[in-house]
């Protein structure tokens, strides 16, 4: 009974501290007003993982030369490069772009709050906007949602945003008459809705398939007047924002009353009927690696090398986005240490192993973060046992492949170094497109 319960404890302690969220634009997404499409707000909060993608949702980077942009605070500061970190040691770097550029930020803290793009060098597509406005939010209990259909929907509205948007209008509290006629600013609580995600159809009765979307609590901001009606850099947000999260951080700040009503309501998860074919691996079906409840290796390979033949891996259902380890009986294969020549593991989580001779065999792990997705053993037999019958009979009761690979893996890399000169300042990108500048022109 404790055993299996410390064991979800630990599970649950593992889903929370990996937490890490990807974030994409959508091409087809509703356009209200042109400023409400400006960015994508994204709730980030302490300490977790962050990656902001420079393409559309479900497609590929076009691999032109992009770079990051950050306007530090709303209203005030212009636009600068992202800074990235140029450690040489991979997990020491926080802030980087991978060769898809999306842009990695580890370890989140209140100073990355703030607005980002991505923007190419080569003449872009005007409609093509990878904007993200990024806020400190309160590390709320993801659990803590309400769920159901649109009837569902209607009544949580009601429940929580109804009595909340009445006192906008109406309330003599201080704060709501501050608002309504110092800042000019009408506020109002609504669902922000992320796109549906994919039917589930796996292992429900037939025709009753079930797809959801989830409703961010925001506030939506509109401004009654172009007045500069405060100076005040964290009040001049709230003219400059669309919208705000009920849990952000910021709002706790200056309107303390209005972020005690808005930070306890929950997000809701619509569901709906769809209809569809099951597909394991879009739905996760074989997710019980992913929580870390199975105690097996997803993948399993073994190689029989003959000496120093090379081998290149690279770990299964693993991207640039992923934290991979490798181990070598139990101890981690740290990226780029090269003290031993016959055993590499790039910056890119690609294990090499060159020339190899018998300390090379052995038990070979590689975990893509809580998953433990493959186990690859090793053997190594040298080349005058190769072709006896002894070694013949030796792979037939092993019932192995003898596999000799080697490819190599840095291309990647040299392309990335190589355009990495074609990189630009903001400044001279101005230059160059002055018509960019003037989406951003109304931030300033
Ligand atoms: C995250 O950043 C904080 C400071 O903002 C630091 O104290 C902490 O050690 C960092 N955590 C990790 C895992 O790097
Ligand atoms: C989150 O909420 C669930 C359900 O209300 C509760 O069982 C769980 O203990 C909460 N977790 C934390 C960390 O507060
Ligand atoms: C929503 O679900 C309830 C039962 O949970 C049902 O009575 C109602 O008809 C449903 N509404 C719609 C619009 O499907
Ligand atoms: C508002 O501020 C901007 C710059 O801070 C200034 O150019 C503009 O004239 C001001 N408008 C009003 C109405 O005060
Ligand atoms: C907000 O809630 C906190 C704790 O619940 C309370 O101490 C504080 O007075 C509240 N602030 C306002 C302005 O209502
Ligand atoms: C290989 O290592 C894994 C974990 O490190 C262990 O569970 C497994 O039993 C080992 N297999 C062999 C054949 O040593």
């Amino acid at each position: 009974m404790w055993t299996i319960f410390f064991t979800y404890l630990s599970a649950l302690l593992l889903s929370t501290l990996s937490q890490e969220i990807k974030k994409c634009r959508e091409r087809d997404r509703p356009i209200s007003t042109d400023n409400g499409d400006l960015y994508t707000i994204i709730d980030a909060t302490l300490h977790q993982k962050l990656i902001l993608q420079c393409h559309y949702c479900n497609e590929n980077d076009d691999s032109r030369p992009r770079n990051w942009y950050k306007i530090d605070k709303l209203g005030l500061t212009r636009p600068r490069e992202v800074q990235l970190s140029m450690e040489n040691e991979m997990e020491l770097n926080r802030i980087l772009v991978n060769t898809e550029h999306s842009l990695i930020i580890n370890n989140f803290s209140a100073a990355d709050t703030g607005l980002y793009y991505c923007v190419g060098f080569e003449q872009q597509n005007e409609e093509e906007k990878y904007n993200y406005l990024v806020d400190l939010v309160f590390d709320v209990n993801a659990t803590e949602f309400e769920t159901g259909n649109i009837s569902a929907w209607v009544k949580y509205h009601d429940d929580y945003f109804a009595p909340i948007n009445d006192m906008f209008t109406q309330s003599n509290g201080k704060e709501f008459v501050y608002i309504r006629e110092h800042l000019k600013l009408s506020l109002e609580v609504i669902s922000q809705w992320d796109p549906w995600g994919i039917c589930e159809v796996c292992g429900r009765p037939t025709n009753e398939g079930l797809r959801k979307k989830k409703g961010n609590c925001r506030l939506k901001i509109n401004r009654n007047s172009d007045e500069n009606t405060t100076s005040n850099p964290e009040e001049l947000y709230f003219l400059k924002a669309n919208a705000i999260s009920c849990k952000s951080d910021r709002l706790s700040l200056i309107f303390p009353g209005v972020s005690n009503l808005t930070r306890i309501i929950p997000d809701f998860i619509q569901d709906e009927r769809c209809e569809g074919r099951c597909n394991p691996d879009a739905e996760g079906v074989n997710k019980g690696w992913k929580v870390g409840k199975s105690s097996s290796f997803k993948y399993r390979k073994t190689f029989v090398l003959p000496e120093q033949s090379h081998l290149t891996l690279v770990c299964p259902e693993s991207s640039l986005e992923n934290t991979v380890i490798w181990k070598k009986r139990g101890k981690v294969l740290k990226p780029g240490d090269a003290s031993n020549p016959n055993l590499i593991v790039d910056t890119f989580n690609t294990l090499y192993l060159l020339d190899v001779t018998d300390t090379e065999a052995g038990n070979y792990t590689c975990q893509v973060d809580d998953i433990k997705m493959q186990q690859v053993r090793i053997f190594v037999v040298s080349k005058s046992r190769l072709l006896t019958q002894e070694f013949i009979r030796h792979l037939v009761y092993l019932g192995f492949v003898l596999s000799l690979t080697g490819t190599c893996y840095c291309a990647g890399l040299i392309v990335t170094c190589h355009r990495r000169k074609t990189f630009k300042t903001y400044e001279e990108l101005i230059e160059e497109h002055p018509e960019d500048n003037d989406e951003f022109a109304s931030l300033l």
